[in-house]
Order: structure tokens, then C-alpha cells, then sequence
């Protein structure tokens, strides 16, 4: 029985909407106040029991590489200067055994795309899909959530919230019947479809746990909405073949790649903080807001 070890994180994207904060810098690397979004999706996958950690990156995305590597100038900068907290902190940001694995796209063709550029490293393991601009905030974690569903039912599993019916456009969007508490089985799947035409308000979020199936359709899906190849392509596609599950997450989701989604993560992670949080609190109640 095999176990979601290894999540892919597709990081090519340009990140427009948050020009120009992110002309030079990537957009994963944008702060909830001290924690770049990229670091809350990889403590997301290791809650699930994720170890190996797969990033499909594109230019201008370094920085999310030296995140993640040892930081020899600033540990030694720290010894030096006495700072020992912080250099615990910078130390163990992350587990020791889980491995970070870079893949480039080339070119940005699309989330289907970058997800089947990660096929190599994948091989025939089911794996985790997150996209670090949707932070989910869950307890358990929403990727442990999912892997605990996966586990039950051995398929493909979409995480999933409704949303309104004029948001469709910026969406994957099902068709579902309920199964189980917080499981619908999947009929179908389309990209970012009109409101007048959404099969249901049923949105995917950034969390997948795919099947290796998906490659062999993600390599003979025709570019779609946007004329990229969608990962909502691919999923359609294996529906002809396999179950696919989605699952209604326990959680709060900022969409932080819109500006007022990061906003509200800001504010919310901000009032939990623990150094500036009671400050923090305090000033927005001064506000009056
Ligand atoms: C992508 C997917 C879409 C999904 C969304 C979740 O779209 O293509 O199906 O619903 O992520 O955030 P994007 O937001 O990258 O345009």
C-alpha cells in the first residue's frame, strides 16, 4: 500500500497580480508577516508525512532554493553576534529528513504542464499538488486531511470549497454527489467556466492528491482555457478511467494571490503572533475597524 510521500509544488508562475513586489522576487516568497508563503505549504505537506518535496520552478526563482538550503554566511553571522535562538530557528526550519528536489520549466505552458514535468521524480507513487498562493489555515493540516482520505479510499482526492456562483471564472469547478461527511465522488471536471455554465459552485482549491495515472493524460491533453495545459484538463481526463474524489477541507483558505486574500492572512496571522500579536491586536482595536 503505497503512501503520499512526495508533494509537488508548481512555483514557474510570474505573479503579476503583485507587481511590482514581484518583478524581482517570486511571488511564494511574499511574507504572512515573518513566513514566506512557500515555507506554510512545505509545513503543510510535512503534517501529512510528506518528506520529499518537489518544486517546479521557472527564472527569477533562486531565492526560493536558497530558502530551503543551508545558510552558511547567516549561520555564521548569528554564532558570531550571539544569537543563538535565532540560529536554532534558522537551523531547523525544516525536518533534517525531508529532501528538497528542483525541477525547472522552461517554459510556463501551464499548471498541467508543470505538474507533469515533475513525472521523473514521481515515478509510480501517488503524490500531494500544492499551491502555495492558497494558504489553507486547518487543524489537522488540510493535506493531512486529504492524505487521510486518500489512505481510506486509494484515489485521486481534490480539495475543494463552494464558493460564490460570479467566482466560478477563477476556478476548477465539479460536478459531485456526496458519499461520505465531507466526500463527493467527481462526474466532472471544468476549467474556469462562466457562471451560467458552472455544472455547481463546487471549486477546487490549491490541494491535490493525484494518482501517477494523471501523467499519461496530462501527455495527450490539448492546451484549454488560456491556451495552457490544465491540470483540471488532465483530471477530466482520468475520470474516464478512474475514481476521483473531492473533498471538502476543514479550514480557513486566504487567497494570497489576490491582494485583499493576503491581506486577510496578514491581519489573522498577524493578531496570532506570538511577539507582535497582542500589539498588533491592540492597534487594530485603536483603529476602531
Ligand atoms: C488553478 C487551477 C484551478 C484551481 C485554482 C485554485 O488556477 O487551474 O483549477 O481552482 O488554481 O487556486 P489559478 O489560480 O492558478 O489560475
Amino acid at each position: 500500500m503505497k503512501k503520499v510521500r512526495k508533494a509537488v509544488f508548481p512555483v514557474a508562475g510570474m505573479g503579476t497580480r503583485f507587481l511590482p513586489a514581484t518583478k524581482a522576487a517570486p511571488k511564494e516568497m511574499l511574507p504572512i508577516v515573518d513566513k514566506p508563503l512557500i515555507q506554510f505549504a512545505v509545513e503543510e505537506a510535512v503534517a501529512a508525512g510528506i518528506t520529499d518535496m518537489v518544486f517546479v520552478t521557472g527564472r527569477s526563482k533562486r531565492s526560493i532554493e536558497d530558502h530551503f538550503d543551508k545558510a552558511y554566511e547567516l549561520e555564521s553571522e548569528l554564532e558570531a553576534r550571539g544569537k543563538h535562538e535565532m540560529l536554532e530557528f534558522v537551523r531547523n526550519m525544516i525536518p533534517k529528513n525531508i529532501n528538497c528536489i528542483y525541477i525547472r520549466q522552461a517554459e510556463a505552458l501551464g499548471l498541467g504542464h508543470a505538474v507533469l514535468c515533475a513525472k521523473p521524480v514521481i515515478g509510480d507513487e501517488p503524490f500531494a499538488v500544492i499551491l502555495a498562493d492558497d494558504l489553507l489555515d486547518g487543524k489537522p493540516a488540510v493535506m493531512k486531511q486529504m492524505t487521510d482520505t486518500y489512505d481510506y479510499y486509494r484515489c485521486s482526492v481534490l480539495g475543494v470549497q463552494d464558493v460564490p456562483r460570479a467566482d466560478t471564472r477563477s476556478y476548477g469547478i465539479v460536478d459531485a454527489r456526496a458519499v461520505a461527511d465531507r466526500v463527493e465522488q467527481i462526474n466532472a471536471i471544468v476549467e474556469k467556466p462562466k457562471p451560467e455554465d458552472a455544472p455547481s459552485t463546487l471549486a477546487v482549491v490549491g490541494r491535490y492528491i493525484l494518482t501517477p495515472r494523471i501523467f499519461h493524460h496530462l501527455e495527450n491533453v490539448k492546451p484549454g482555457a488560456g491556451g495552457e495545459i490544465q491540470l483540471t484538463d488532465g483530471i477530466a481526463s482520468l475520470l474516464s478511467e478512474e475514481q476521483v474524489l473531492a473533498y471538502r477541507y476543514d479550514g480557513t483558505r486566504y487567497d494570497c494571490g489576490s491582494k485583499l486574500g493576503y491581506l486577510q492572512a496578514t491581519v489573522v496571522f498577524g493578531q496570532r503572533h506570538p511577539e507582535v500579536g497582542p500589539a498588533f491586536d491592540a492597534y487594530l482595536k485603536s483603529l476602531g475597524g
